[in-house]
């Protein structure tokens, strides 16, 4: 407890020097700086070697703060009281007279905000004066970070600062809606598009299938490992780490569970710990047996897909 509060302390040190810092949240670990800021917001680009035109996600500690800087609606004080804080992100128009920095947004007049539930980043969120602006910790198209370690991998020594929250609980990124019109998901993610219905008592869109990108981060390669990904394959190849979300009777050095009884909860847990282990061993592909395509196993198999774009 101690140790988190000056590690809390720290972070806060190099955040008000408009310095990135990772920090844990429930779905991934994030590349933070102070959201009002040109100069440090910018870096987090750099640092990621991210397009511009991808804008970022605000995480806040209170209502109070979001206020300042979006319109709310109905629709966003439904979700927020059942979902939040918690994995699900909100695209809302952006005030006039909002602080948050043009790189954020990419100058357009919508925001993306979140109010994440980890323990320790909502410490540190309340000591700050600012809200911060924070992308998955990965370098561009690769795996999303859920751990210090995964951050330390994909950064090293570039960044100044990691903040330890534990193994993220959820494992996989929010569930993005916009409010901006009817309510539309843009990605699936942490909270399940069921519970969002029945909370809205109405029918959201959600097109998987669009070919213009709403959500640039949305596009083309994302997750990878690094390697080619073979999807609903029942038997692996020499050579090939194999992902498996049933016990099988036999048993291979290859094998990954992602879940050893097909619980999609914990299967989207593991997903990215699983991709990112089998990227540190010499495998040239991997072979995903098939993963029912409902409740978290949408989400998994969308991040699948885009991995094995690769
Ligand atoms: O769980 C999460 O959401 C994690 C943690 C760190 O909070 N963050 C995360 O950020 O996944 P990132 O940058 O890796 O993905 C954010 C996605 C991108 O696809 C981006 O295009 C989209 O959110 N986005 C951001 N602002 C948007 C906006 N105003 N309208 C539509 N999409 C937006
Ligand atoms: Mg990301």
């Amino acid at each position: 407890m101690k140790n988190n509060l000056s590690n809390i302390k720290k972070a806060k040190y190099y955040l008000d020097k408009n310095e990135c810092v990772g920090i844990p949240t429930e779905t991934v670990y994030g590349l933070a700086a102070n959201a009002y800021s040109n100069i440090a917001t910018a870096k987090i680009f750099k640092l990621k070697k991210r397009p511009k035109k991808n804008p970022l996600i605000v995480h806040y500690h209170s209502l109070k703060m979001l206020q300042l800087d979006c319109e709310t609606n109905y629709f966003f004080y439904k979700l927020y009281k059942k979902f939040c804080p918690g994995p699900i992100t909100f695209v809302l128009k952006l005030k006039k007279n909002s602080k948050i920095s043009k790189n954020v947004t990419n100058n357009k007049k919508t925001l993306a905000v979140r109010f994440p539930k980890n323990s320790v980043t909502k410490k540190l969120l309340k000591s700050l004066k600012y809200p911060l602006a924070a992308p998955s910790a990965n370098i561009s198209t690769k795996i999303s970070p859920v751990s210090k370690e995964d951050v330390k991998d994909e950064f090293g020594k570039k960044i100044k600062f990691i903040l330890d929250g534990g193994r993220s609980k959820i494992g996989l990124e929010s569930t993005i809606i916009s409010l901006i019109n009817k309510p539309e998901i843009l990605r699936l993610g942490g909270a399940e598009i069921k519970k969002i219905k029945k909370i809205l008592k109405s029918d959201i869109k959600y097109n998987n299938k669009k070919k213009k990108i709403t959500s640039p981060g949305q596009g083309k390669v994302h997750y990878s490992p690094g390697i080619p990904i073979r999807l609903n394959v029942n038997k692996a190849k020499q050579n090939e780490a194999f992902i498996l979300i049933k016990k099988r009777k036999l048993s291979g050095k290859n094998f990954y569970y992602l879940s050893k009884s097909k619980n999609l909860k914990n299967a989207a847990k593991n997903l990215y710990r699983t991709l990112r282990m089998i990227k540190k061993k010499k495998f040239k592909s991997i072979a995903v047996e098939k993963i029912p395509n409902k409740s978290f196993g949408e989400a998994i198999n969308d991040r699948l897909l885009r991995a094995s774009k690769f």
